[in-house]
């Protein structure tokens, strides 16, 4: 029998920090590291490139191509059909055609088989929306990171900036609860904690600190 991989999943909404906190809990495990949010930004970007709005009447044909989502990831960088693509899928705009193909439920599932190939030995850290609801509900360590509002847009509004993209901060601040409500009022998967989740507000503390107080609960749970 293979070895069952660890995964330690981190979710929560847009901009709670939870791609910084997950990929220095995976450097630090020395695990690998699936940003799920990626794949649906890949989606959005593909279909938008297919000229296709990602609108239900879509569905079908963006599920097709997430299915068969031409992606490569190297490092920190991400390919999709051999473009680089990693500064483009991280605009506000990409986020929120991310967030409208999210909720096509076909698109999900398209998305599922390339999710679960992710959780590789040693270990897995996979940052999303519902990684300890649906896509790894067996994990044994579920973190549901939350931080407030305005915390959330000026983090954004500073990581923007410092991309040299400029940035409004209250229309940030608008567009965070748009896609808030859209990705926690939605009928598939939406955002929410999983039952056994270990709830983490990070309004207040460092990544270093947030990063050693995940870490701490991991090695609570040794060996699974
Ligand atoms: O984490 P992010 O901002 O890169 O995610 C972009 C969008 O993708 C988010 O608004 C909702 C969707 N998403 C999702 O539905 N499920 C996930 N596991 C990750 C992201």
């Amino acid at each position: 029998p293979s070895t069952p991989v660890p995964v330690l999943c981190v979710d929560g909404p847009t901009a709670s920090g939870k791609g910084t906190l997950a990929a220095a809990v995976a450097h630090r495990l020395g695990y690998h590291y699936l940003d799920s949010g990626a794949l649906y930004r890949l989606t959005g970007l593909a279909a938008r490139q297919a000229q296709l709005e990602p609108e239900p009447v879509n569905e079908a044909e963006i599920a097709a191509l997430a299915r068969q989502l031409p992606v490569q990831f190297r490092a920190d960088r991400v390919w999709l059909a051999g473009e680089e693509v990693t500064e483009q899928i991280r605009s506000e705009a990409a986020g929120m055609d991310a967030s409208r193909v999210s909720a096509l439920p076909s698109v999900r599932e398209a998305l599922l088989n390339l999710q679960h190939s992710f959780a590789r030995l040693p270990g897995l850290v996979a940052d999303g929306r519902d990684m300890g609801t649906q896509i790894f509900p067996f994990a044994p360590l579920k973190v549901f990171l939350t931080a407030d509002a305005a915390q959330r847009a000026d983090r954004r509004h500073k990581q923007l900036i410092s991309k040299g993209i400029s940035a409004n901060i209250d229309s940030l601040r608008a567009d965070l609860a748009a896609r808030d409500a859209r990705d926690s009022s939605r009928s598939v998967a939406p955002l929410q904690p999983a039952q056994d989740a270990l709830l983490l507000d990070n309004s207040q503390l460092s990544v270093e600190e947030s990063v050693d107080r995940v870490l701490g609960w991991w090695q609570a749970r040794q060996p699974f």
